[in-house]
């Protein structure tokens, strides 16, 4: 199979990936294909939510804090300051690395700012999911949305804290107290103890200690010096906290915005703002999904497409292509081009629909709606195209697909404004050609 040219090697260019639509866009697969082009790849929100999986020679590997360039040896990989880090979970995932042969050593760099994600997140997340009952969001019960409340409402601890025993075991104290108090009294769940999670995070503190740096000032260093950087997102833009179906959304601004704040890189470094797109859409979890397959539909493609969740085995939702929630996407982060996944999902399909607008109480929706009730309205209204026959997984030009696909593809750029600039035809880091 000949190898994708991904880029042109003369400038290099600093790349965001984004999810475009409700996450699981296979954004993994494209940051490991692109970090070929750069030296750097950074994460910049999110926590250990994120299942990213990179499939290589037959290989599979899921991260869910570590960067997903770190496959290629000699690249540099960052975990920003926007990221909720669980360092548990992170020092899990090292060492389940190191036993595939992935060797970290001195390419993983954390950053001082980053807030820690701590056991009493955890323990509220899936207490509070519990409270909901039926209104719950179907969080992938990280810890996520407890551990974000907590940075914004100013009783968040930081990496840094770590290496100041004393005043950490005293914010603990107080952080705790409260917590307990919501833990007991609210939810009726077991008490933590603030020194025992002192002591287990110290410990956790002086093992990472060697990989944590003032990211701000290596990023910018690195910039400097002409190496290129790649900010890979987590989830995807319909649950970003600001522009998603709130709130059924995650707790961190997956869109473009969360790069700066996430990395402290401002927007004058970033040429390519790239959002990945399935060809069809998931979504997991609670929420409204206007172009939900039914379940026998959709459970086809869940098989085809093998939609579980990569962190939590969930069973994905299935559903069309929407061109409204997509073409909002490209607006909120200026999308400069589109990476389209796992077309060959949809091959040897008699028909199939891309929903172009909604249908609200009797008038067209042609915008992505604010809120919640209008949204959950809507019904989707659909444009069928022909489907095409034969498998994709061997195709490695635009040319070799068959000429419905590429009406279907077409006809996804002529509705969005923004051009597909590669198109992936299976999960190996192999199957994948520019569009042109
Ligand atoms: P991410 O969270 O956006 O990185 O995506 P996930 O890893 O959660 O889910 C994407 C899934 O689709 C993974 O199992 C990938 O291996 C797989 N995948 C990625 N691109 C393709 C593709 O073009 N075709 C097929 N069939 N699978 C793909
Ligand atoms: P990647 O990076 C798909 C969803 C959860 C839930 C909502 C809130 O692999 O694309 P949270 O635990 O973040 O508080 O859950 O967001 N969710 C994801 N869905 N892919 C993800 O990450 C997700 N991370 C969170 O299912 O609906
Ligand atoms: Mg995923």
């Amino acid at each position: 199979m000949k190898k994708p040219v991904v880029q042109s090697k003369k400038k290099k260019k600093n790349i965001v990936i984004i999810g475009a639509q409700w996450g699981d866009e296979g954004k993994a697969k494209m940051v490991d294909v692109l970090t070929e082009q750069v030296d750097i790849v950074a994460r910049y929100q999110g926590g250990s939510n994120a299942g990213h999986t990179v499939v290589t020679g037959g290989k599979k590997f899921v991260f869910h804090q570590i960067p997903s360039g770190i496959l290629h040896k000699g690249k540099k990989c960052v975990i920003g300051n926007g990221v909720v880090l669980d360092p548990v979970a992170l020092i899990g995932e090292i060492k389940s690395l190191a036993f595939e042969g992935v060797k970290i050593h001195d390419r993983l760099i954390l950053s001082d700012r980053a807030h820690l994600l701590m056991p009493y997140h955890r323990l509220l997340d899936g207490a509070s999911e519990a409270r909901k009952g039926s209104g719950k969001i179907g969080t992938t019960n990280r810890g996520i949305g407890p551990a974000y409340m907590d940075k914004m409402a100013r009783v968040g601890v930081k990496v840094v804290d770590l290496f100041d025993p004393v005043s950490f075991r005293q914010k603990l104290r107080i952080i705790v107290k409260e917590k307990n108090f919501f833990l007991k009294n609210y939810y009726g769940r077991p008490m933590v103890s603030a020194d025992k999670i002192a002591d287990q995070y110290l410990k956790l503190g002086s093992i990472i200690k060697p990989l944590i740096q003032d990211t701000t000032v290596y990023l910018e260093s690195a910039l400097k010096k002409g190496h290129a950087v790649l900010a890979e997102g987590a989830q995807g833009t319909l649950l970003d906290v600001d522009f998603g179906t709130y709130p059924y959304v995650t707790s961190s601004s997956a869109s473009v915005g969360g790069v700066c704040t996430g990395l402290g890189v401002g927007p004058r470094w970033w040429d390519e703002i790239y959002g990945v797109a399935k060809a069809y859409a998931t979504r997991v979890g609670e929420g409204p999904f206007t172009s939900e397959m039914d379940e026998v539909f959709g459970e086809k493609i869940r098989q085809r497409g093998g939609e579980f969740g990569a962190t939590t085995g969930r069973p994905r939702r299935c559903g069309w292509m929407d061109l409204v929630a997509l073409k909002y996407a490209c607006r909120v982060n200026g999308f400069t081009g589109i990476l389209l996944t796992k077309i060959d999902v949809l091959s040897n399909l008699p028909t199939l629909k891309i929903c172009t607008s909604y249908q609200i109480e009797g008038k067209k929706v042609s915008e992505f709606p604010a809120g919640l009730n209008t949204l959950s309205k809507a019904k989707p209204v659909y444009r069928e195209m022909k489907g095409w026959q034969g498998d994709l997984a061997h195709a490695e030009s635009i040319k070799d697909l068959p000429v419905e696909a590429r009406r279907y593809i077409d006809e996804i750029e002529k509705y969005i404004q923004v051009p597909i600039q590669w198109v992936s035809v299976g999960p190996d880091r192999s199957q994948i050609f520019p569009r042109s």
